[in-house]
């Protein structure tokens, strides 16, 4: 093999790590032949060796110095290819890859599985020269970070967002492989993806490709973190240790779902919200997907993150290319907690687009389950008029006002209204809705089609299907081929064509099945296995087109709940619904596994009545509204119906809402107890980036016979300076060292919320 490091050092690199540019985020040491990518408290390092094969050295602990060439242990490998051909395999097997690629050896999970056109799968990349530079570039088609021009440092312009891409090649194949790494200084957040063209003359499909890979040692017991969950259940923490052999959490649904999260973290024993060492991958994709962890025979770890390979291929013909989704990676040495606060700070700067992220947004209330499908203009009218009186500001029609829905066994795609519902139509409605004062939204599942629809009968090919065979239903419906411009056409059409008929500012984006019986009446048989990936492209470029055509859209993606709550939705809406289940105590775990990674300027949380509707249970109105403050709020019941003590509740709520709804969008979010853990109480705490102000919640689910009240250390205030919490003045080390106390409250379900407040010094 011939070595490959003069090619790349004829491209003139400067060293600015050797001229003293100490704080430039990514440096490329030619003596090394190194890369280390730093962030504010993390570095990363990748290594080449003599034959081009791209190593992963550190990821960890900000390092002062670039001197971790050695880490990659070249010398120590016996079997490196460039002095031993004759074990390739047991080198491909052993070395630490930042990308390693299917078929030439590696036996452990690859990354990147190309077939050729005479059906050998085999791929092996190795580099061939980068490019470093400040800001970051979009990804074609795909949700992704980005970085604003305001963004950037202007002192010391480029320090705050840098890209390395590593360019690499297949020679044999002719293809070229760009490895994409951008480093957010600020945010502790390292994101990296995968771009492959097609510079040769044949062409190849894609078998697999993850956009990230994590090659360490095994040298400590790993737990595996993940947030599995189901209907009404959604993002439940789960921690397990890991072992030999490979563990996973993954969808192969069509949509992220609700039964495992695109998302999984390695911590060390004991970890902690406040200790412990963490390596978090987010994936930013709303279809398939594999999050895995493989312990190998030479106790190495390979930690991978990408789209599922299950029902994938992508076929490229000579000059064409793939762009894989991107993954978010974060390290904390100070356990969760760090890693929380990297996430949510990242997702509020760097991925959210909508013009509503740091506005507050409008308390709204949703007819669901107030009416289900049993409603009339005259119904929705009495019910806005009501949550007028009590200060809420938009009102919300949900599934039901178009074709013949009476139920949920019709309808979907003939989205016109139903005028013996709406009688007068839906433009009186939504003009009655705002001279009340409430401006108005409305629901859609724009992806699904009933079998008893006008749609189906005109176009029975346009149902996701496998020909001869009956496709399986689910609550009654089909999924529409998005991989068919028409259908997407159409789809995106009938959302378009409501909003464009009368004022509407909120479109609740539904989903309520998941798909099966992949078969396209549009795709080739060569292109069969596009389908999903297709389908999710479609999706965003939907929902692209609805926040550009009505740049003032408040979008709530939403997915029976939240199956498809997910970093690549939040691209396009800045909220999502975060679960059907809007009780009280369940949303507790609900919206502690949801905000360990999402900032709660994101979660659809709402007030809605008791007994509740999925789970039989009576909590107070008081509590229901203090639970729901941990996310976007808002209440979604018959405010007409409910007990005038719960209905005398609501304006102070709102009140209470506003008036911390800055603090609760922008500020630090701190776990400080776990009902799913001590089963007892829940307490968590939001903390201005200032730290002149805070607040902090704490249930208690289930009382129990203590004799003493409880202390609740609190966290991230700052520590010199005193604060009042109810007209008392303590010392914020007190605090947070040895706790606030909270005076046990009588009974089940009793929530309270408190403000701190700083003092001036
Ligand atoms: C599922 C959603 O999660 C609910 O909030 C509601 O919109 C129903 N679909 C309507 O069918």
């Amino acid at each position: 093999m011939s070595h490959i490091w003069p090619i790349y050092c004829k491209i003139n690199h400067r060293d600015p790590w050797r001229k003293g540019v100490k704080n430039r985020m990514i440096i490329y040491d030619e003596k090394q032949h190194i890369f280390q990518l730093n962030t504010k408290s993390t570095s990363y390092m990748i290594g080449i060796t003599p034959e081009g094969y791209l190593g992963h050295i550190y990821y960890g602990e900000r390092l002062q110095h670039i001197d971790g060439g050695y880490l990659l242990r070249t010398e120590e490998y016996p079997y490196t290819p460039e002095r031993n051909k004759r074990e390739k395999c047991v080198f491909l097997e052993s070395f630490p890859m930042e990308l390693p690629s299917g078929g030439i050896g590696d036996f452990r999970e690859s990354c990147l599985d190309i077939r050729d056109e005479y059906g050998c799968l085999g791929t092996e990349i190795l580099y061939k020269e980068h490019r470093i530079y400040s800001g970051k570039t979009s990804l074609e088609g795909l949700p992704a970070s980005f970085v604003t021009a305001s963004q950037m440092d202007t002192e010391d312009a480029g320090t705050a967002v840098q890209t390395l891409e590593l360019i690499c090649q297949d020679r044999v194949l002719g293809v070229e492989v760009v490895l994409s790494y951008t480093a957010f200084e600020r945010e502790d957040v390292i994101t990296r993806s995968v771009r492959v063209h097609n510079r040769g003359e044949q062409t190849l499909t894609i078998e697999k490709i993850y956009s990230a890979c994590l090659d360490m040692d095994y040298e400590e017991d790993y737990e595996l973190l993940t947030l599995p969950g189901a209907w009404a259940r959604e993002r439940r923490i789960q921690r397990r240790r890991i072992g030999y052999g490979r563990q996973s959490a993954a969808s192969i649904r069509g949509e992220s779902g609700h039964q495992e999260h695109p998302f999984i973290a390695l911590v060390t024993p004991g970890t902690t919200q406040t200790q412990g060492d963490v390596y978090a991958m987010h994936f930013v994709y709303s279809g398939n997907f594999l999050g895995q962890v493989e312990v190998s025979q030479h106790d190495m770890i390979r930690m991978t993150m990408g789209i599922h390979s299950y029902e994938f291929g992508w076929k490229l013909t000579p000059g064409q290319s793939f762009q894989a989704p991107e993954v978010v990676l974060t390290y904390s040495s100070e356990g969760l907690g760090k890693m929380t606060r990297s996430l949510h700070d990242f997702y509020r700067e760097h991925l959210i687009r909508s013009r509503y992220k740091n506005t507050e947004r409008p308390i709204l209330i949703n007819n669901w389950e107030a009416t289900y499908f049993d409603f009339t203009t005259e119904k929705l009218l009495d019910i806005a008029q009501t949550a007028k009186d009590c200060g809420i500001e938009l009102f919300v029609m949900d599934d039901g006002w178009f074709g013949r829905r009476n139920n949920d066994e019709s309808s979907l795609g003939d989205w016109y209204v139903n005028e013996a519902k709406l009688t007068g139509g839906l433009k009186y409605l939504v003009d009655s809705i705002n001279k009340i004062g409430l401006k108005f939204g409305i629901w859609f599942e724009p992806e699904m089609i009933s079998p008893d629809s006008d749609l189906f009968r005109a176009h029975p090919d346009w149902m996701i299907q496998i020909p001869g065979r009956e496709p399986a239903l689910s609550r009654a419906q089909g999924v529409l081929d998005l991989s068919n411009p028409e259908v997407e056409e159409y789809a995106y059409e009938s959302v378009a064509r409501i909003l464009r008929s009368a004022p509407i500012m909120y479109v609740k984006w539904d989903m309520n099945r998941q798909l099966s019986d992949l078969g396209s009446a549009y795709l080739s048989k060569e292109h069969g296995r596009e389908l999903l990936h297709r389908y999710v492209l479609a999706v965003y470029r939907m929902q692209e087109r609805l926040i550009t055509e009505f740049p003032d859209l408040l979008l709530e993606n939403c997915s029976g709940g939240g199956g498809r709550f997910d970093p690549g939705m939040l691209y396009y809406s800045p909220q999502i619904w975060c679960s059907d289940d809007t009780d009280a105590v369940e949303r507790l775990g609900i919206q502690e596994g949801t905000a360990l990674i999402y900032p709660l300027s994101t979660i659809g949380a709402h007030v809605s009545v008791c007994p509740n509707h999925t789970v039989g249970r009576v909590t107070p109105f008081k509590t229901r509204g203090i639970i729901a403050m941990a996310g976007t709020f808002g209440y979604e019941l018959d405010v007409t119906k409910i007990p005038e003590e719960d209905r005398d509740m609501i304006a102070s709520q709102v009140e209470t809402y506003k008036k911390y709804c800055p603090l609760i969008q922008s500020g630090d979010y701190y776990r400080i107890a776990s009902y799913q853990n001590n089963h007892y109480f829940d307490c968590y705490e939001i903390v201005s980036k200032d730290k002149k102000e805070a607040i902090f919640v704490f249930v208690q689910v289930i009382a129990q016979p203590n004799m003493h009240s409880i202390r609740v250390k609190l966290k991230g205030l700052d520590n010199e300076a005193k604060y009042k919490i109810n007209g008392t003045v303590y010392d914020a080390d007190a605090l947070m060292n040895g706790g606030f106390i909270i005076k046990r409250p009588w009974g089940d379900f009793q929530a309270e919320l408190f403000h701190i407040e700083k003092i001036n010094d």
